[in-house]
């Protein structure tokens, strides 16, 4: 895709500077973060994964689900990240609070179901019992426990706390107590995202993926557009995935993936193929009016012109992001990737034990339309299993594009090869390009966190890895 064609689109909106979101064209420039070769055994080791226990998952902000499925005193959500399962209610404060799931007794897990709504949280096995706000209820037979002969120690025996916020409408939850907030943890790309206006999306379906590969061969996979010519030829007939801009904030990413265009390295970027038609919301029989690769100058343009009637946020967002997939990766392990109507969210976790295991989850989300309620009907959340037989389409039933899930079944299937790939004696390390940048960035953060460079209590500059280009 020709960079001059598409700056075009923001210099003709003199507001551009209004935004929130910073348009990435004309581009930025990003530090060099070097050349070497990336080591397979930070997907192999289970060294390295208590090392990332230790010093990334027990104090990064990891988000739980949306906080409109809260809806009264006691709905509560289970959620397991790692070894660990965190239970998350609404007290009768009306307050969010979160704990890790553990019956103080024998160390049962407390609550087995995903969510509900319960007023007292009672373990199978002996039945204590908990209140929503994580108070000890009672003890069975306290009378048992010579212990106990002075009164049951109440304060001792609450569910140990986690710190919980709120943000775009999602709650999220950290380990440390004294994690600096989740706002802060953000930064300035959180700042971008606003534009959206989650607050205002319904989660629609979410469903979990097992797959055979460390959890970060995911995130790698996610945050780059290079393997789209060969791993999902589809792709670049409806979008642009080659030399897309990529900006470094912090210890966050973002990159561009232009919609409704061909991608420079299809030959015929001029036919409005079924394909493209289907994909880029267009009639095939030519009323679209340009070449398919420009329909996205068009549908800017038209959306742009719709600022003030409709209810879409299209008044707050700069050109680019009118019709393009603005895509952020929050380290470690949140993705958003959206347009002003819809999009998806991609959540990463490591497996318990195995560090050549981990969970996909893949979040749909939609705008609400005007006026309509929260919505919190929802297909069942499944765990798919990717044996190499996982059907993607019938995962998400008709809530996803059967295109789109084709995609995500061609991601899912690289998980176990590539895996086993890099656990060869013969393997030298992974070789990145300029387009792969953000592996790179994600790589040196998770080796600054693991090294201690980096206080999770007070963060860096968000321009840390960012150097601006004036136009
Ligand atoms: S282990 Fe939970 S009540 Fe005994
Ligand atoms: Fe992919």
């Amino acid at each position: 895709m020709g960079q001059v064609e598409l700056e075009f689109m923001n210099r003709e909106n003199p507001r551009t500077g209004e935004f929130k979101a910073p348009p990435f064209m004309p581009r930025a420039t990003t530090k060099g973060l070097g050349l070497e070769r990336l080591d397979g055994e930070r997907y192999l080791s289970a060294e390295f994964m208590k090392s990332e226990w230790d010093h990334i998952w027990t104090k990064t902000w990891q988000l739980v689900t949306r906080v409109d499925d809260f809806e009264e005193a006691g709905s509560f959500h289970v959620h397991q990240l790692g070894k660990e399962s965190f239970l998350f209610v609404r007290g009768d404060d009306g307050e969010i609070r979160g704990f890790y799931n553990v019956c103080q007794h024998r160390g049962n897990r407390l609550c087995q179901a995903e969510s509900g709504i319960l007023d007292t949280f009672t373990c199978p096995f002996h039945g204590w019992q908990w209140n929503t706000d994580g108070s000890l209820k009672q003890v069975a037979a306290p009378e048992l426990f010579q212990q106990f002969a002075n009164g049951v120690p109440v304060a001792e025996l609450g569910l140990p706390e986690v710190k919980v916020e709120f943000w775009g409408g999602w709650v999220w939850f950290n380990m440390d107590i004294k994690a600096c907030p989740v706002r802060e943890y953000l930064g300035e790309i959180g700042t971008h995202l606003e534009t959206y206006e989650f607050e205002e999306w319904d989660l629609i379906n979410v469903q979990t993926f097992e797959w055979a590969g460390n959890w970060k061969h995911a995130v790698d996979a996610f945050n780059e557009s290079y393997h789209f010519a060969a791993l999902h030829p589809d792709m670049i007939e409806f979008g642009e995935g080659h030399d897309i801009p990529i900006e470094l904030w912090g210890i966050h990413s973002r990159m561009l993936n232009f919609n409704r265009t061909v991608s420079e390295v299809v030959e015929d970027r001029e036919t409005m193929t079924p394909l493209r038609a289907h994909m880029m919301g267009r009639n095939q029989g030519g009323e679209h009016g340009c070449a398919a690769k420009d329909v996205h100058l068009l549908e800017i343009r038209h959306r742009r012109s719709l600022e003030n009637e409709t209810h879409l946020p299209f008044r707050n967002m700069n050109d680019e992001q009118l019709v393009h997939q603005y895509h952020y990766t929050f380290f470690p392990n949140t993705t958003f990737t959206q347009t002003p109507e819809g999009g998806a969210v991609f959540r990463y976790r490591p497996h318990a034990t195995d560090p050549a295991k981990c969970y996909y989850d893949f979040f749909i989300v939609s705008r609400r339309q005007p006026g309509a309620a929260p919505r919190r009907k929802r297909p069942p959340h499944l765990i798919h299993v990717d044996d190499g037989s996982a059907d993607y389409a019938a995962a998400f039933g008709d809530t996803f594009d059967p295109v789109f899930a084709n995609v995500l079944a061609q991601d899912g299937s690289n998980m176990a090869t590539i895996q086993a790939g890099i656990a060869s004696d013969s393997f030298k390390g992974m070789i990145l390009s300029d387009q792969e940048i953000r592996l790179r960035h994600f790589h040196k953060t998770i080796d600054d966190f693991i090294a201690g460079r980096v206080d999770t209590h007070h963060l860096l500059p968000s321009d840390y890895y960012l150097e601006r280009k004036q136009p």
